[in-house]
């Protein structure tokens, strides 16, 4: 049988703090449901002592999980892990992860404590951990910039004081295969008690191998890897879920392993993830770009038709695609257009269900054809209006330089009406709009582009907007492309507003 390799999820963590990808409670409960049904080994939900909020939100999903184990973060300092266990006490298989940096850099510059202060900070957040939670993680932070050695006195301390996962992060994306494969071997060959602890591999995609480094990790005896989906994460981000579990499964020859990953369910997390975050996926992204499938020359068309392997090296089904993309038409019944959704990975309501039949209808009426990628931007702004406070009613855009909008917005069962003029409609309703919530943004990016082909084509918009210290991002649809921009605005304004409401309720931020 093959031997298990297994993953660590951190899209609510370390995904999370990819620019702009903030996501709320709710989000969080939701994607981690839909980690369960992908079937990862452990769900990292967050670092407890960054807020009240984030605190919350891991002892919901904590709470949400399943089967899959729930970590949370902390640093190695007692309040940190006092509220991480505490924030866990509700998850049925609770991991501790505590971490502190291992470089000479970092000691000295970031830390200001000497290897042996590290040392000894590591074996003691990792006993107080273990005191407190059956299943601790350790890692050395900057450990592919550590020395060897010290990685191996500091992995011999952290399992000697109780660790169950030892992770050695390549935090900064520097590392190359060979490197962290020779740095596994080192370690795992001089920590002693190496062979009671899983060793972990955790890789940053700076210089575009993270996925190779987590594989070249395991060559070298890692049997965990920390991956985020759709490959999200701080600057370039994380090591992809879906790269590194396909990579794994297709050449299963020269990866004997199993990951126990239901890959079906790889698509429908993307586009959940995609959806929540507002973060769209390149076309070209592996595994869960529109075009990863997609044959456009004659002679790959040709070849395909005889044999699909002759240019496929996995099927679409076997991700959770479907490779006909053509959906529905105006007659298309409603229990048509509920299996056709739930085949994208979204299980709608009745009532969901009844609604997103109407709108469907409104654009089968203007378009002949509506495809996959229509019925997902019609359900991504489903779902961001059943958790947005204030929706749009009404756009009208008169005139050119100035131009001016009037915008109708609905907040509960209030109707606000204002007008403001612009450079252009899209400048000139968001300032309708701030005038009406109360609040500023500063428009950071403003992506338009067409969902399907198509003349008649629905246009999505995607957008950046700065509160303050916050990124939001908001996305719309629409085939007015003057209004999908205006949907996305709102949606990020709404954001803010979801944030702000929910950190008067939990009061302010450590
Ligand atoms: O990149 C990193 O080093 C981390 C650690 C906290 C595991 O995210
Ligand atoms: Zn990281």
């Amino acid at each position: 049988m093959s031997e298990r390799i297994h993953i660590f999820d951190t899209t609510l963590r370390d995904g999370e703090q990819s620019p702009g990808a903030g996501m709320d409670d709710n989000a969080k409960v939701q994607m981690a449901q839909q980690l369960d049904r992908l079937g990862v080994d452990i769900i990292e939900a967050g670092f407890p002592i960054a807020s009240q909020q984030e605190f919350e939100s891991v002892a919901r999903v904590a709470k949400a999980v399943k089967n899959a184990r729930v970590a949370a973060l902390a640093r190695s300092l007692d309040k940190d892990i006092d509220r991480a266990a505490e924030a866990l006490q509700y998850a049925k298989r609770p991991v501790l992860h505590t971490f502190i940096a291992t470089s000479e850099i970092h000691m000295k510059y970031k830390l200001r404590m000497s290897p042996e202060q590290v040392l000894d900070a590591a074996a003691a957040a990792v006993a107080r951990a273990k005191r407190q939670v059956p299943r601790v993680e350790f890692s050395a932070e900057d450990a592919t910039r550590s020395d060897w050695e010290f990685l191996a006195q500091v992995s011999t301390a952290a399992i000697e004081a109780g660790a169950d996962v030892i992770n050695l992060p390549d935090t900064v994306g520097y590392t190359t295969p060979d490197e962290i494969r020779d740095m596994f071997r080192y370690v795992i060959a001089n920590a002693k008690g190496a062979e009671k602890a899983v060793f972990s591999s955790h890789n940053h995609n700076d210089l575009g191998l993270a996925v190779a480094n987590a594989l070249a990790a395991v060559e070298g005896g890692a049997r965990q890897i920390e991956c985020t989906v759709n490959g999200i994460g701080e600057r370039a981000g994380n090591t992809s879920l879906e790269e590194v579990v396909m990579a794994i499964n297709t050449r299963n020859d020269r990866f004997q392993y199993e990951c126990g990953i239901n890959t079906k369910e790889i698509v429908p997390s993307s586009t959940l993830l995609s959806m929540i975050t507002g973060l769209t996926i390149p076309f070209n992204k592996p595994i869960v770009g529109r075009n990863a499938f997609a044959h456009e020359s004659g002679i790959h068309q040709h070849g395909m038709i005889a044999n699909a392997s002759t240019y496929e090296i996995m099927t679409p089904d076997s991700v959770g695609r479907s490779r006909s993309d053509l959906v529905l038409g105006k007659h298309s019944g409603r229990a048509g257009l509920a299996r056709r959704s739930a085949e994208l990975g979204f299980e709608l309501s009745d009532d969901q269900t009844d609604q997103l039949y109407e709108r469907f209808i409104v654009l089968a009426d203007r378009k002949k054809e509506v495809y996959s990628d229509d019925l997902r931007m019609l359900i991504v702004d489903l779902h961001n209006e059943e958790f947005q406070t204030y929706h749009l009613e009404e756009l009208r855009t008169f005139g050119e330089d100035p131009t001016v909008a009037l915008v109708k917005l609905k907040c509960g069962d209030e109707m606000i009406t204002e007008t403001a003029t612009g450079d252009g409609p899209v400048h000139a309703a968001s300032v309708a709009i701030e005038r009406i919530v109360g609040h500023t943004g500063r428009l950071e990016e403003f992506e338009v582009r067409a969902t399907t082909p198509g003349k008649d084509a629905l246009g999505e918009a995607h957008v950046t907007v700065r509160f303050g210290e916050r990124a939001y991002r908001g996305s719309g649809a629409s085939t007015d492309i003057i209004a999908s921009g205006i949907h996305a605005y709102l949606n990020a304004v709404n954001k803010h507003v979801a944030y702000l409401e929910s950190k008067k309720l939990n009061g302010n931020e450590k």
